[in-house]
Formats: structure tokens, C-alpha cells, sequence
């Protein structure tokens, strides 16, 4: 082909795109992915579950993908219920019209597809999927997501002899169906049976090294209900990053990880030639639950015995005080050249202060779950795209206070007003007994500080201004408060919800609408073409061509 040609075509090419999926940027690589999720069994604690199966694999095929990569992800949904994926820590600038929940998109009927697009845009590290209706998480249908750094942007390590990723978690051996059941009649869920790693239980999964080189580990907490606890034995971990921040590089000897959070460590196979346990267990619990899995060294002389190695079970002050320990490198690199130190989120002021306290109300005789007292039911019609259409009667701006309120909680479709482009503390509250996970979609926050008591003004003496890390899910122990920054620089419909898979079910969450007046495609893609529409907006039409 002449070069005039081949320059059309690929020209032609990215038009298709851009005009299909909104795409902006033409530049950055395409990868295509096809996904046919169905049910199938699995046997993850030696009995037959009917699991969900991304291209027949439990847990679902891992995305490798490299920063401001488009993702093209077509998914045909051959279950019998409808279906969506989120992507959880995954931003998705300008476009929460592909966060795969329930406020933002239409459920994937079955038997039909939809075709996710996805731009990696500014982010590295290290994520996943999972699904998002009902209960389907305790299913199957989750996966990593690892996003590489750019050929010529420096990682402040080096290249690691493997890279492994493990999507660790609670699990039940009752179907989503039950627990839905079991939650819909106003019980919260029975504890859970077991823990997983990479879907399996018990030495489940190998992971050979090899003597004298380092590794990294992915570790996510893909569970429903419990935090957990990850270690090696015989190994310390050096943590390099967290959701995306790269990390001063500090030893553990066990790591806290919370419900929908993700970090990454190195692990030198520096030990004599053996094999090790990898142990997740819960934190948090009585009795606590413990699974393992082998770090085998290809040399090794011998294999494991003896019970695995025990770590912190329901000790609070150790799990703050390491979380506290996590720090942003100041000079390494981010996704971009520039050292992520360069922004000085603690020299700026925000300009409004949300506080959020998670309870847990009686409703009509049925246990829910609230955030200042407001319950969250969803609506007939997902919010954006009722947004979009100006559908009226679906939601109301300002459905939820700023503030805690007190009284009996109530049921309301619940989104929050914010401006783009502000920047805004939110402080977590959490006056129950067990620990929370905050999570926020397309954005990533930094964590100013965590304690026990009572919030208040002066807490903010003590919040670190200069090194905590950006990350997009945090916890809340027990009677204690956390505090974020966050930057509103997506504008969009965006779930803010708890990472208890029950709670959020049972209401525990809401949207912050990020608006910008200007109605702008630089701030905003408008609704893709290939959206799939229900509900009040069935009848409406996405944009002609
Ligand atoms: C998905 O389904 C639509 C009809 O709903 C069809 O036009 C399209 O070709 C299918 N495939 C993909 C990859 O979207
Ligand atoms: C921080 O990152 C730099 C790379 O810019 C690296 O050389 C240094 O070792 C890192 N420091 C720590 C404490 O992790």
C-alpha cells in the first residue's frame, strides 16, 4: 500500500472509532478484547457452585494494558439475568457513561452486548473489574487490571523477574441468588465460608521464583464482606504502589487490605530453597478465616508443613498505624514524567467540606443501610442517562445532606450536587463497630488523615499535607474518621459507595453528580451511540450520525 494510502486508512480507521465510541484520542493504541460471560460451574471450596465465567474462566481473563491505552471491550452477556461490569479505580475521564453501574448504565440484557470503551487516561498501577448488579460478585466474574507505565516514563524500581496478580477475597458457598434473597428480606449476610485466592482455596495456586530474584505481587481484595491480612512467610514485602500512587518503598512483614483495595509489593525469593505459604486471613473476625497459597522456588528442596504463618487478627491500632506508615514517593514518577510530588494537594484549600456517616437504619421493619440517614434505592432508569435526556421525576439534586443527620433513616434515589472543577474534603464517619471501605468512582483522592473519636476542625492539624497517597478506596475502623481531598476534574453521574458488597446493596451509597455548566465535549463526551437505553428512556435515541 502506498503511504498516502495506509495514512487514509488508519485515518478512516480511527474516524470509525471515534465516532462509535466517543474515543478522543486517535493516538493512543487500541486493544480489542471480546467477552462472553456465562454460568458455569466452579469448584472453588470442593463443592459445585455455578460460578460466573468471563470467556469460560474463573476469575476473569487479566487486562494488561499500558497508560492512556483505549480498551475496547465487547461483552455478550449469556447469562439469564442482565449484567454489567465496573472497573474499579479506573477513571475514565469525561466518560462515566462507561462505568458499568446501575446509576450510570443500562443493565445488559440477556443474550445481548454491549461494548464497553475505555481509555486508561493518566493512570498506572494496578486495579480490577467486577460485576456490579445484585450479588453477581459472589459469583466470579472479577479480574486485575494492571496498567503499565509508558516505555519512557521511569518506575521508581527495577523491572521485577514476574509479575503476578492476586484477587484474594470472603467467600460463600450459597449462590447470589440466596444471598440477594437472604438481603432482600432485611437480613444482613451470614459470615462468610471461606477465603479465595485467584479462586481457589487451600494451596490452590503455585507461584514459582526463582532464588535470588524479585517479584511482584498484585494484591486486591475482591471479597464481599471481610478486610484481610496478606503475608509470606519467611519473606518481607517491600510496597511500591497503592490504586495507582507509587509508594515510598517501605517493608512489611503483612499487609492490611481492605474491601475493593489494591496493592503492589516486591518480594526478593532471598530465602534458602524451599516453599513458603502466601496466607490471606480475615481481619476483623471471629473465628478468623485463613487460605494459603505456595510460593515455590524452582530449585526448591522441600515442601510446605506445619501450619501456616499467623498475623494480626482483631487489632485495630496496628492496622491504623501501618496505614499511616503509606506514603507517595515525592520524586518518583506517576503515570507522567514529572514527579507525582509536583502537586501540592495539601497547599490547596478546599472550598467545601461533605461530611459522611454510614449507619445502619431499621426501614419499614428491614434492615438497610444509610449514609447520613439516607438509604439509597435505585431508580427505574439510570441516573446519567435520565440526566441526559432531562427526564424528570427520577432523582433529585441534593437528595442527600452535606452533613450527618440523626433521626431514622429513609429511602431515597440520593445524588449529591458538586461543581467541576472544585476541590473538596470529605470526611468519613464511621460511629458503628466493624470497619468500612469508602470507595469513589472516577477519581482518585488523597488520604489526609485517620483516627479514632470524633471529627472536627482541629483534626486537620494532624492531616499529612505533604506525602499521603492518591488512591480511590480507603477504610474507616471502628469509631474513628477518615479524611480525604479530592479534586472534582471529572465531570459525570459518580457512585460513591461502600465496598461491603451487603451494605451497598442494601443502600449504602449514592451519586455525586460532578457538573459543569458549559455542557462541553472537553469536559463531557455526550451519551455514545452505542448506549444501551431502558426504563423512562427506552424510547429515546442515542445521537443520529
Ligand atoms: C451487539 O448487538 C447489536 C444489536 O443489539 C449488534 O448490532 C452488534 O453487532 C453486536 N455486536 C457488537 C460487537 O456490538
Ligand atoms: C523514590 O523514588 C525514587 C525515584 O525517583 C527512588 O530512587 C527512591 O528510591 C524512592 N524512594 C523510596 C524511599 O522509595
Amino acid at each position: 500500500m502506498r503511504t498516502e494510502n495506509r495514512v487514509l486508512c488508519s485515518l478512516i480507521f480511527f474516524l470509525t472509532f471515534f465516532i462509535a465510541f466517543n474515543v478522543v484520542n486517535g493516538e493512543d493504541p487500541y486493544r480489542f478484547f471480546t467477552w462472553k460471560v456465562t454460568s458455569g460451574p466452579i469448584y472453588p471450596m470442593g463443592i459445585r457452585q455455578q460460578g460466573i465465567l468471563i470467556n469460560g474462566q474463573f476469575p476473569g481473563p487479566k487486562i494488561d494494558t499500558v497508560t492512556n491505552d483505549n480498551l475496547i471491550i465487547s461483552v455478550y452477556n449469556y447469562l439469564t439475568e442482565p449484567f454489567l461490569i465496573t472497573w474499579n479505580g479506573i477513571q475514565q475521564r469525561r466518560n462515566s457513561w462507561q462505568d458499568g453501574v446501575y446509576g450510570t448504565n443500562c443493565p445488559i440484557p440477556p443474550g445481548k452486548n454491549f461494548t464497553y470503551a475505555l481509555q486508561m487516561k493518566d493512570q498506572i498501577g494496578s486495579f480490577f473489574y467486577f460485576p456490579s448488579l445484585g450479588m453477581h460478585k459472589a459469583a466470579g466474574g472479577f479480574g486485575g487490571i494492571n496498567i503499565y507505565s509508558r516505555p519512557r516514563i521511569p518506575v521508581p524500581f527495577p523491572h521485577p523477574a514476574g509479575d503476578f496478580t492476586l484477587l484474594a477475597g470472603d467467600w460463600f458457598k450459597r449462590s447470589p441468588r440466596v444471598l440477594k434473597a437472604i438481603l432482600d428480606s432485611g437480613h444482613n449476610l451470614p459470615f462468610p465460608d471461606g477465603l479465595l485466592i485467584n479462586g481457589q482455596g487451600w494451596n490452590g495456586n503455585t507461584f514459582t521464583v526463582n532464588q535470588g530474584q524479585t517479584y511482584r505481587f498484585r494484591i486486591s481484595n475482591v471479597g464481599l464482606a471481610t478486610s484481610i491480612n496478606f503475608r509470606i512467610q519467611g519473606h518481607t514485602m517491600k510496597l511500591i504502589e497503592v490504586e495507582g500512587s507509587h509508594t515510598l518503598q517501605s517493608m512489611y512483614t503483612s499487609l492490611d487490605i481492605h474491601l475493593g483495595q489494591s496493592y503492589s509489593v516486591l518480594v526478593t525469593a532471598n530465602q534458602r530453597p524451599w516453599d513458603y505459604y502466601i496466607t490471606v486471613s480475615s481481619r476483623f473476625t471471629k473465628p478468623v478465616l485463613t487460605t494459603t497459597a505456595i510460593l515455590h522456588y524452582s530449585n526448591s528442596w522441600g515442601k510446605v508443613s506445619g501450619p501456616p504463618p499467623g498475623g494480626p487478627t482483631v487489632q485495630i491500632d496496628s492496622s491504623l498505624s501501618q496505614a499511616r506508615s503509606i506514603r507517595w514517593n515525592l520524586t518518583a514518577s506517576g503515570p507522567r514524567p514529572n514527579p507525582q510530588g509536583s502537586y501540592h494537594y495539601g497547599m490547596i484549600k478546599p472550598s467545601r467540606t461533605i461530611r459522611l456517616a454510614n449507619n445502619a437504619p431499621v426501614i419499614n421493619g428491614k434492615q438497610r443501610y444509610a449514609v447520613n440517614g439516607v438509604s439509597f434505592v435505585p431508580a427505574d432508569t439510570p441516573l446519567k442517562i435520565a440526566d441526559y435526556y432531562n427526564i424528570q421525576g427520577v432523582f433529585g439534586v441534593g437528595s442527600i445532606p452535606d452533613s450527618p443527620t440523626w433521626g431514622s433513616g429513609y429511602l431515597k434515589t440520593s445524588v449529591m450536587h458538586a461543581d467541576f472543577r472544585s476541590y473538596i474534603e470529605i470526611v468519613f464517619e464511621n460511629w458503628e463497630d466493624t470497619v468500612q471501605s469508602w470507595h469513589i468512582d472516577g477519581h482518585s483522592f488523597f488520604v489526609m488523615g485517620m483516627d479514632g473519636g470524633q471529627w472536627s476542625q482541629s483534626s486537620r492539624l494532624r492531616y499529612n499535607l505533604r506525602d499521603t497517597v492518591a488512591r480511590s478506596t480507603v477504610q474507616v475502623y471502628p469509631k474513628s474518621w477518615t479524611a480525604i481531598y479530592m479534586a472534582l476534574d471529572n465531570v459525570g453521574m459518580w457512585n460513591i459507595r461502600s465496598q461491603d458488597w451487603a451494605r451497598q446493596y442494601l443502600g449504602q451509597q449514592f451519586y455525586l453528580r460532578v457538573y459543569s455548566s458549559a455542557h462541553s465535549w472537553r469536559d463531557e463526551y455526550p451519551i455514545p451511540r452505542n448506549a444501551l437505553l431502558c426504563g423512562r428512556a427506552f424510547h429515546r435515541r442515542t445521537r443520529p450520525l
